[in-house]
């Protein structure tokens, strides 16, 4: 008999729980075939607690949710609640208190997915971006004085310590060496590209560089090393997205880079990414948000949500479990799905779940 593993669910607001759900039959899908088993677990962490109870997130929650294998989101954000509440007050504060320090945020068009750059396919949109996660100016010191008049001061700053830049670029490095290009069998050598701002913020990307290539030199001298300003790789992400592999960037650079990243691979129906803590429990999200408008009519695109599963397996090191999902969905996008968008797929959302769990 396999492994039975913990999973702690929250679905939270909007489409999320729909999302979640389509999500669940193919990960139960793949634990049948796979012979493990999935004990899930659910949490009602979101807009609709909050509302009701006035408790943004119970102080227990960390770690609760430290006793499961891992975490499965579909989306924090509700109408009725002042946008920040609840990005900062449950998804970021997760992030924190789990020490989650990487966001995962695989980069890759599936066979059959329009994307808007021109001339390129799946073969060169193909990269991942590893995005610090804890640290930055999502937590840097900052304040604010004299607010409401003419001479209102606001500073928030970008805050990096060596610990923080260190373990985010071994991960990083680590992760090139694994599921680079050239462990792909598509290139010759396995590259990591830091991006960054050297040539403005001289002293927080001053760390960062000099790291990058103290650590890769010492550690890692099989992955090639490139640099890219962050501005720079905004164009060659829409130009030239097959020159990267692996990127590795700072919180925030990591959080507008990869919105852009989404988009050219067919937008937020498909963009899944994971709030990691090697040493500890990782959470799966969909990217794209909780979409109040799209809620409750089966209408909104669970692949995301489907492709976090496959995430959270990989991650419990059921590699076999996650491709077989990935590849079923891959199968979708190429023989069935007309489009990505909410309402455009030529399938209700349930209908996609089963589809991709029945391949699995
Ligand atoms: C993301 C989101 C969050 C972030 C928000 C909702 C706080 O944009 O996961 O990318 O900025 O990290
Ligand atoms: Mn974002």
């Amino acid at each position: 008999m396999g492994k039975t593993y913990k999973i702690a669910v929250i679905p939270g607001d909007g489409t999320g729980p729909e999302v979640v759900n389509e999500g669940r039959k193919s990960l139960k899908a793949a634990a049948t075939k796979f012979g493990f088993k999935l004990e899930m677990t659910n949490f009602d962490f979101g807009g609709e607690r909050y509302l009701r109870t006035g408790e943004i997130l119970p102080d227990s929650a960390a770690d609760d949710l430290r006793k499961f294998d891992a975490i499965y989101l579909g989306a924090i954000g509700h109408p009725g609640v002042k946008p920040g509440i609840l990005e900062k007050g449950i998804l970021l504060r997760l992030r924190f208190e789990l020490d989650q320090y990487i966001n995962l945020r695989p980069v890759r068009l599936f066979p059959g997915v329009d994307t808007p750059l021109k001339n390129k396919g799946p073969e060169q949109i193909n990269y991942c971006v590893v995005r610090e996660n804890t640290g930055g100016i999502y937590t840097g010191t900052g304040g604010v004085s004299m607010k409401g008049t003419p001479h209102e001061v606001a500073v928030q700053s970008e805050v990096y310590n060596r610990h923080q830049v260190e373990r985010c670029l071994r991960y990083a490095f680590e992760y090139a060496r694994k599921y680079g290009k050239k462990a792909q069998g598509k290139a010759d050598v396995n590259t990591l590209a830091l991006v960054g701002k050297t040539n403005v913020l001289t002293y927080v990307f001053d760390l960062w560089e000099r790291v990058f290539h103290e650590v890769g030199a010492k550690d890692y001298p099989d992955i090639k090393r490139e640099y890219y300003h962050v501005d720079a790789t905004c164009m060659y992400m829409v130009k030239s997205p097959e020159w990267f592999d692996v990127l590795v960037t700072s919180n925030m650079f990591g959080d507008i880079i990869t919105d852009l990243g989404a988009e050219t691979q067919g937008g937020m129906g498909i963009a899944a990414g994971g709030n990691i803590n090697p040493e500890g429990v990782s959470m799966f999200e969909p990217i794209g948000g909780s979409a109040p408008k799209y809620t409750g009519q089966n209408i909104i695109n669970p692949l995301a949500a489907i492709c976090a599963g496959a995430m959270l397996l990989e991650t419990l090191g059921e590699l076999a479990a996650a491709k077989a999902i990935e590849n079923a969905v891959r199968e979708i996008t190429a023989t069935k799905i007309t489009s990505l968008s909410a309402g455009k797929m030529g399938y209700s959302t349930s209908q996609v779940g089963d589809m991709v769990a029945e391949r699995v």
